[in-house]
Order: structure tokens, then C-alpha cells, then sequence
């Protein structure tokens, strides 16, 4: 069995939460799962299943779970204290989450979140200022399969900003088969998937799987023409994003707006995927839940703006699925929406 630093506790037991807290327990590392009593009670009574898109299977039973409704108390070099903690709530819950962790937890825990956008882990570091909030990046894609039973459908790496913290972690991490690649800045790597989130509003409105929706013309060109306003809008303050995808960031847009025997041969490597992929802004807009489009769209209107350029479609689609049911609409639709 691997030797781990301490334990690792994950805040918010969901998709991404269950699935690097599941693996990294696998793995042989202690965890314990902070989340919503419904999901800690299928979890009680089923374990936790992990499975992925090439038919790996790992289960936990129900008396190997660490389980938590509320973050349990923690004194500085206790036995229960986490070496790390993994923030994986939704972006909305950000604040209050952090704020929670730093109600019980010692002074400088450190704190990787694990959330996509650009802004959680500054949220995060204001309203937990005594703990070490860590900036993380999730490559993949992880769907709730059935009660306690969480399916990773896409390739994808972990990253996270170097952190004298995480450097005792690198092993468990690479054992889990989740391996950690430290960048001395992640914001380039949170923009590079951030770009690629920038398909998760396209895929909530189009309601489709995420490999039907990618086959879509249509639905494609309106998320290059999202990227394009991103793109502009970080050129116009010299951010570089990196690239997450099989293509660079700057050649996205021209490989979306390919017709469909030409993308089918370009993005191979990322059209393998799980026929029943969805993003989590699909799961979201499903079940009725906020969804995250404030720290996707949002954040590239924020930009847009503080460089004096506009971006229409991030705006639209902002505003669209910020409302309570934002229904569904087929490419064309949305072309014709965006004027595209
Ligand atoms: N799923 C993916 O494929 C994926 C991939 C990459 C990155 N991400 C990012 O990872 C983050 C988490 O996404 P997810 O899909 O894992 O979300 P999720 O499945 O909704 O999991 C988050 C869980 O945390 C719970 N929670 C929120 N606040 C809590 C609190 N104070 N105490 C206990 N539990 C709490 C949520 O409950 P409520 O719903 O009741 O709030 C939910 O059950 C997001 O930023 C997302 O964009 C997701």
C-alpha cells in the first residue's frame, strides 16, 4: 500500500468530488467525503462505484467510506486533521464551502480546488484567508451514472498550481491513475479550459450528448464564435491560454467550424468519448439547478469588458442560461439566435 502525507478530506461529494476522492482512496489514501445527506445516504447504502470510458470498475464498499454531513472538526496536527482538501463544490457554493472549511479546520490547510472557471479559488481564498487555497484544474468529464455510482466519460488530465503542499501528494495522485502536472501558473491552463467550457452552454441548450452535440455542425459554430470573443478578449490583455484540447487554443475555432468528414478525421482523439457524455451544466439545467454560466460566459464578458471590446454571444448565452428554465434549442436556433 502507498504511504500518503495525511488524510485528504473532499468538500462536496459529487462528480468530481466522489470520483478523485474515490480514486485517490483506491489508491490508498484516507479520505473522508463531505457532502448532501441524499448523496451520503445512497453512498451508505451502495458504496461508491467508479467506472470510466474504458470499462475500469472500482468499488468501495459502505463501511470503507468516511462520510460526513458536515465538515467534521479538525485541531492542527490532530488525527483527524486533512493533509489536503479538495474543494469540489459548484462555483455558487464556493464562498460559503471555504467558509465552512475555515470555521473548523487548523490555520494553513491546504485547499486545491478542484472547480472550473478562473475566479473559485480567489471566492475561496476570501472567505477562508487562513487556509491555503490552491488553484486546480479537472480535464475530464464526470457524470452521476446512478445513485452512488459516478462514470467518467472523457480523457483528461488533473493539474494544479505548484504548491510546496502537493509535492508529498504526487505519488498517491499518479497511483490513483489520476496523475497531478504542477504548473508555476495555472491561469494559463484554467483559461485553456475554460475555452473548452465554453461548450457547456451549447450543450445544455441543445440538450443533446456531448458526442452528437460535437457531430452538430451548427451547435459547433456557435461555440467557435463563443471562443472567438474569449480569444479576442484575452489577446487584448496578452493572457496566452493554454492548450487542453487536441488543438492550440487559437486554432479551435477554424477546426469547429470544419464540415462534419473533415472534423470527424481532426478531432479523432477527442470524439473519444462516451456515447452518453453530457457536460455538468446539462446535468444542472436538468435538474433544475443554478448552473455555472456566470463563471464560464460571465468571466469572458468580464474581460471582454475591462478591454473596452464587447462579447454578444457570451452575453447571450450568459443571460440565457441564467434564467430558471433556459429550454432547449437546436443549432440552428441558436445560430440564428446569435446571428451567426
Ligand atoms: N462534473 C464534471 O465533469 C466536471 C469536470 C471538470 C470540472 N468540474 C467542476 O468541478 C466543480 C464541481 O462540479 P461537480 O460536477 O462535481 O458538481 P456536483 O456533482 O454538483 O457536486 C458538488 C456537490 O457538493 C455539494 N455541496 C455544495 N456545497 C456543499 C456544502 N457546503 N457541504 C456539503 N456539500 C456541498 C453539492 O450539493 P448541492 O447540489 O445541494 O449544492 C453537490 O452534491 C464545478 O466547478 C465544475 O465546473 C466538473
Amino acid at each position: 500500500m502507498i504511504r500518503t502525507p495525511g488524510q485528504a478530506l473532499v468538500m462536496g461529494a459529487g462528480a468530481v468530488g466522489c470520483w478523485v476522492g474515490g480514486r485517490l482512496q483506491a489508491a490508498g489514501a484516507q479520505v473522508q467525503f463531505v457532502g448532501r445527506p441524499s448523496v451520503l445516504e445512497d453512498l451508505r447504502l451502495l458504496g461508491l462505484t467508479l467506472t470510466d470510458l474504458d470499462g475500469r470498475r472500482t468499488h468501495l464498499a459502505p463501511a470503507a467510506l468516511r462520510l460526513h454531513a458536515e465538515v467534521p472538526e479538525a485541531s492542527r496536527g490532530g488525527p483527524d486533521a486533512p493533509a489536503l482538501v479538495l474543494l469540489c463544490v459548484k462555483s455558487g457554493a464556493t464562498a460559503e464551502a471555504a467558509a465552512l472549511l475555515s470555521l473548523h479546520l487548523p490555520p494553513g490547510t491546504p485547499v486545491l480546488s478542484l472547480q472550473n472557471g478562473i475566479g473559485n479559488p480567489a471566492v475561496a481564498a476570501a472567505a477562508a484567508p487562513a487556509l491555503q487555497v490552491i488553484p486546480g484544474m479537472v480535464g475530464f468529464n464526470v457524470v452521476r451514472a446512478s445513485p452512488g455510482h459516478w462514470h467518467r466519460g472523457t480523457w483528461g488530465t488533473l493539474a494544479a498550481e505548484a504548491h510546496p503542499a502537493l509535492q508529498a501528494w504526487l505519488p498517491t495522485f499518479a497511483a490513483s491513475g489520476l496523475p497531478l502536472a504542477l504548473h508555476a501558473d495555472l491561469r494559463p491552463v484554467q483559461w485553456g479550459k475554460l475555452l473548452l467550457n465554453l461548450n457547456n452552454p451549447v450543450n445544455a441548450l441543445s440538450g443533446l450528448p456531448l458526442k452528437r452535440q460535437l457531430l452538430d455542425r451548427d451547435l459547433r459554430i456557435v461555440m467557435a464564435a463563443l471562443i472567438d470573443e474569449a480569444l479576442a478578449a484575452l489577446a487584448a490583455h496578452g493572457i496566452e491560454p493554454a492548450q487542453v484540447a487536441s488543438l492550440p487554443p487559437r486554432r479551435m475555432p477554424q477546426g469547429l467550424r470544419l464540415p462534419n468528414w473533415l472534423f470527424r478525421i481532426v478531432a479523432r482523439k477527442s470524439l473519444n468519448m462516451d456515447d452518453q457524455a453530457r457536460t455538468s451544466m446539462a446535468e444542472d439545467v436538468a435538474r433544475g439547478r443554478p448552473t455555472e454560466i456566470d463563471a464560464l460566459c460571465g468571466e469572458v464578458v468580464r474581460l471582454a469588458r475591462a478591454a473596452g471590446l464587447r462579447a454578444p454571444c457570451n452575453e447571450w448565452m450568459q443571460e440565457r442560461l441564467s434564467r430558471p428554465t433556459p429550454g432547449r434549442m437546436s443549432g440552428r436556433e441558436m445560430r440564428a439566435a446569435l446571428r451567426l
